[in-house]
């Protein structure tokens, strides 16, 4: 995948050259004067003349006339050195890695030193050019009869004069593996609701488990039944696809303490049920199992960089769909935890099938908690569809998590849970829980509910409805399945495992 090279001549022959130009103003000084001189100061020329730009992601391809080994050159413009960012860097060579596999090239040299800057340190160029290549490049195989035989971006000679070949190796490695991760998320997401049950997720999981060596727990119906899990049950009950609760654990610590729960809401098509949704809002909702797929993208992560961390996983997975034994409005039901829930509206379904599987990832020994769901469209309206909504019953367990979706440049933002919302969920007059107390502030709703669950341990929701999928194409993907939130939570552990647990976890 990716070759190391420290020396470079510009003899050596590729398909395509990428080269990083910062603005300050451009001048093909430093690492870029040799290439300068090789084209007998054109370079220099183009600039002044206005045809070359190092404005942010400004792309400029050009033949290079044999002057030098590569075919190709293609400039991608970095901005102002002094406002560099990694997470620019890395939309630049997604940018830039999109116009390549565009023009059919299979393989591409990039000149890392030309993207380095006071900001950006060789090894980072490294992990966001490493990150953005599958990321970037990704497509969805889909069902076409004709799919044309999409040409991969396979092999990239990597050239860097000012960092050691070992360090930028692993740096490559951790970006590549990040986005791998991403993209298997995103796969998943992108199934259809028929193409992916419950069981098809259980399946995936079990070879996931095999291939890393993690322990795995599926839990059937009836195992759902002895143990008390009413809450998915009821979700499930409408549907002729058995439901399934899936638990991986991974054990990177001597003894199975201070372990981070990972959640995910697994519902592989949501209908609404009885408080059936519009025909214009239920397409799409083969993508309610976004919060399933991040969670097992960041174990796939996981498994490759074994932390020194202890994780438990656990999806809950069903459908959600109508049927003469559909759960009904009104209906009460009991959850593992033994709080009884008053259902007001079947399309608040996530927080009632997350309910268990939090009670159930404490079970197995979660001190500290995320769980991340597709979980409503109040998220949308507060936050838009960049942003994830984050709610937490733990300042330090948050900044962590802050942290990481920092590093992995996916966004949050903390909407907060206030006394009376707590109240409002808890504001039932026949059951101890309300699934929908109303259309106000319902994102926290969402939160608050799932947050019953948790307790006072230390716990993050993350409701990705806006962000699990876009409706258009960015730099680091296509439209369709985002992967959102795989890479904070593979992160998320992987910065912890190397923390001296600030966060006291409850005994
Ligand atoms: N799966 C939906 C949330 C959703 C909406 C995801 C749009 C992606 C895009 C969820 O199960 C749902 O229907 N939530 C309801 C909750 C309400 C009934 C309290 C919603 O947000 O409208
Ligand atoms: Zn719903
Ligand atoms: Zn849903």
């Amino acid at each position: 995948m990716f070759i190391v090279q420290q020396e470079i001549n510009f003899r050596e022959e590729h398909p395509c050259l990428i080269v990083g130009l910062y603005e300050k103003p451009v001048k093909f000084s430093g690492c870029l004067e040799k290439l300068d001189e090789l084209f007998s100061g054109y370079l220099t020329e183009l600039v002044k003349e206005g045809d070359l730009s190092a404005k942010e992601k400004r792309i400029f391809k050009m033949p290079a006339f044999k002057k030098i080994g590569a075919k190709r050159l293609i400039f991608v413009g970095l901005g102002k050195e002094k406002d560099a960012t990694f997470s620019g860097i890395r939309e630049a060579f997604g940018k830039v890695f999109k116009e390549v596999k565009k023009a059919g090239l299979e393989e591409a040299a990039v000149y890392v030193d030309s993207f380095v800057s006071e900001n950006i340190s060789p090894v980072d160029a490294a992990y966001a050019l490493s990150e953005a290549l599958p990321l970037s490049t990704y497509a969805f195989s889909g069902y076409k009869q004709k799919n044309a035989p999409d040409k991969q971006l396979g092999g990239l000679v990597v050239y860097c004069q000012t960092a050691e070949p070992e360090e930028l190796k692993s740096a490559l490695t951790v970006g590549y593996i990040l986005g791998k991760g991403t993209n298997s998320a995103r796969d998943l997401v992108n199934l259809p609701g028929n193409m992916l049950t419950a069981t098809d997720l259980a399946d995936y999981s079990r070879k996931l488990a095999e291939k890393y060596d993690f322990e795995v727990e599926i839990l059937e119906k009836e195992d759902m039944e002895k143990l008390g899990m009413g809450a998915i049950l009821a979700v499930n009950q409408g549907s002729k696809e058995p439901p399934k609760m899936i638990v991986l654990k991974y054990q990177g610590k001597d003894e199975w303490k201070d372990v981070i729960g990972l959640v995910g809401k697994g519902i592989t098509f949501d209908t609404g049920g009885y408080s059936i949704k519009t025909k214009s809002g239920i397409v799409g909702m083969k993508s309610d199992m976004g919060g399933a797929a991040a969670v097992l993208g960041a174990m796939e992560i996981i498994g490759e960089f074994r932390p020194e961390q202890n994780v438990v996983a656990v999806i809950a997975a069903t459908d959600n769909m109508i049927s003469g034994n559909a759960l009904k409005p009104d209906d009460v039901i009991t959850s593992l935890s033994g709080k009884t829930i008053e259902v007001r509206n079947t399309d608040a379904e996530g927080r009632l099938v997350l309910a268990d599987a939090v009670t159930y990832a404490k079970m197995h020994g979660a001190s500290f908690l995320v769980d991340v769901a597709t979980l409503t469209g109040g998220v949308i309206t507060a936050l838009g569809v960049k942003t994830t909504g984050a709610m937490t019953n733990n300042e330090e367990w948050f900044e962590q998590v802050l942290e990481a979706s920092a590093e992995a440049g996916e966004r949050i933002w903390r909407l907060p849970i206030f006394e009376d919302d707590w109240e409002r969920v808890r504001s039932s007059e026949i059951a101890d829980l309300n699934n929908s107390p109303g259309r106000e502030g319902h994102a926290i709703m969402g939160g608050a509910f799932v947050g019953e669950f948790a307790e006072d341990t230390p716990w993050v929701h993350l409701d990705i409805a806006g962000t699990a999928t876009s409706d258009k194409a960015t730099d680091l993907g296509p439209k369709g399945a985002t992967g959102v939130m795989t890479r904070t939570l593979a992160l998320l552990v992987e910065r912890f495992s190397k923390i001296n647990e600030k966060v006291e976890p409850v005994s």
